[in-house]
């Protein structure tokens, strides 16, 4: 049987931006154009009718405009996925854009293949968790509220005994990534009890901390670690770590099994950022975790640290779980790849690039890059490597990572 294409409404005042994602389309045969839309109102008359599955939605436009049609459209035809296409420097439109139930949203210029792979992954998901929806709905005969996605149930904790190789860089991107782009329900634990910092790198005022959750009376319930949760835009929530060091005494590694189990029982992903050091806290984390980050730099302190890292691992029985991250990368200094390859015994999962002009300027205006820096190589790495994770999650597309070498991926920087 013939796969069904997947229909689109294109929607711009500008006759010739149309034509030209037309264009950009045309030789996808998995896609096809069934309309085009000069503003919002008319935009939403043809969702109704033509029930596309993806609507590319231009933000600027007389009359309604894209924000406008993007809330209209997502009222009343849930199941149509809308992507925003927008021009640099709108950060605050695509907020409110996202806000308005928007799935995704690209940077003009378009490349065709990043248009069409944004096409067939948010089509993708909304599909899937329409079909979810219908077979919960078809199986339940109580009003429950239907949980439209079914978890993969993964705990990542990101680690290094080593402090400033990018955990926290790593934690905040991957987690907004998994969270905005997959579309997954994500929590980001901090656990760098004695300093850490999530908070500030997503500009976010916590509501509540880890040590008030455990200072509770009543005992830990799971609607109570979410009433202490900071919501993110990207969907992400947050459960901050203590705003003073000498506040993290209460926390015991009973309570942080008792957390994170709990909120693996509710979450997708619950991504954990960590300490640069082994304490029984951030063992407990990677005993129930299902992945560990080491987390490294090609300087060789960073790679005394983690090969002792991963020897500890291996006495412990964790080293399965064990992917390395390879940070700060640049091709022109730092230990020869096959040396290190060599010393470490295994190939890292993923090389993030050297970028100091974007990791630097994010973290200081407090927004995740892989949202306002969508197409530099760091974003696209985190972008690539949240992708992995779903070969865990038995409904995402059957896809394999492709497999590259440890040069072919370093000399892809
Ligand atoms: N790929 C990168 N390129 C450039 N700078 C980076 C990169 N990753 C992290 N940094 C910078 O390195 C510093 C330490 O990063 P951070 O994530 O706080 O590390 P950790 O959590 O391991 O201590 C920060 O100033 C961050 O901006
Ligand atoms: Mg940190």
């Amino acid at each position: 049987m013939e796969k069904e294409k997947t229909s689109v409404l294109v929607v711009d005042d500008i006759a010739n931006t149309r034509e030209d994602i037309k264009r950009l389309l045309y030789f996808e045969e998995d896609i096809i154009v069934v309309g085009e839309a000069g503003d919002g109102e008319e935009a939403l008359r043809q969702v109704q009718e033509l029930k596309p599955d993806v609507v590319l939605m231009d933000i600027n436009m007389p009359g309604m405009d894209g924000i406008m049609a993007t809330e209209a459209i997502f009222n009343s035809v849930p199941d149509t996925a809308i992507i925003i296409i927008s021009i640099q420097g709108e950060p605050e439109y695509l907020k409110k854009a996202m806000a308005a139930g928007a799935r995704d949203y690209l940077v003009k210029p378009l490349s065709s293949n990043e248009l069409s792979e944004t096409i067939r992954r948010v089509s993708y998901s909304c599909k899937t968790r329409a079909s979810r929806l219908t077979a919960v709905s078809s199986t339940e005969t109580k009003a429950e509220p239907a949980e439209p996605e079914l978890p993969a149930n993964r705990i990542i904790v990101i680690f290094s005994s080593k402090g400033g190789v990018g955990k926290t860089t790593l934690s905040c991107n991957l987690a907004v990534c998994l969270a905005q782009e997959r579309r997954k329900k994500v929590a980001l634990v901090d656990l760098n009890l004695q300093g850490g910092d999530v908070s500030v790198m997503l500009n976010l005022l916590p509501k509540g901390t880890i040590a008030d959750l455990v200072k509770e009376e009543d005992g830990i319930e799971y609607s109570l670690i979410n009433s202490f949760m900071a919501p993110h835009m990207s969907g992400l929530k947050i459960l901050p770590a203590p705003l003073r060091p000498e506040e993290a005494d209460v926390i015991t590694s009973a309570h942080i099994v008792e957390i994170l189990t709990m909120l693996k029982n509710h979450y997708d992903f619950i991504v954990v950022d960590t300490t640069p050091f082994f304490n029984d806290m951030t063992l407990s984390a990677m005993e129930i975790a299902d992945d560990i980050l080491l987390t490294f730099t090609r300087d060789l302190a960073a790679i005394k640290h983690v090969a002792t890292d991963l020897e500890i691992l291996e006495t412990l029985a964790l080293s399965d779980k064990v992917k390395l991250v390879l940070n700060r990368a640049t091709l022109d200094y730092g230990i020869k790849i096959n040396e290190l390859e060599k010393r470490l015994n295994q190939a890292p999962a993923v090389i993030l690039p050297y970028d100091e002009k974007t990791v630097l300027s994010s973290v200081n205006k407090g927004h995740p890059f892989v949202l306002t820096h969508h197409n530099t190589r760091i974003a696209q790495s985190i972008r690539s490597f949240s992708r992995e994770f779903s070969i865990a999650d038995k409904d995402g597309p059957a896809e394999a990572p492709v497999k590259k070498s440890f040069v072919a991926k370093l000399f892809s920087l």
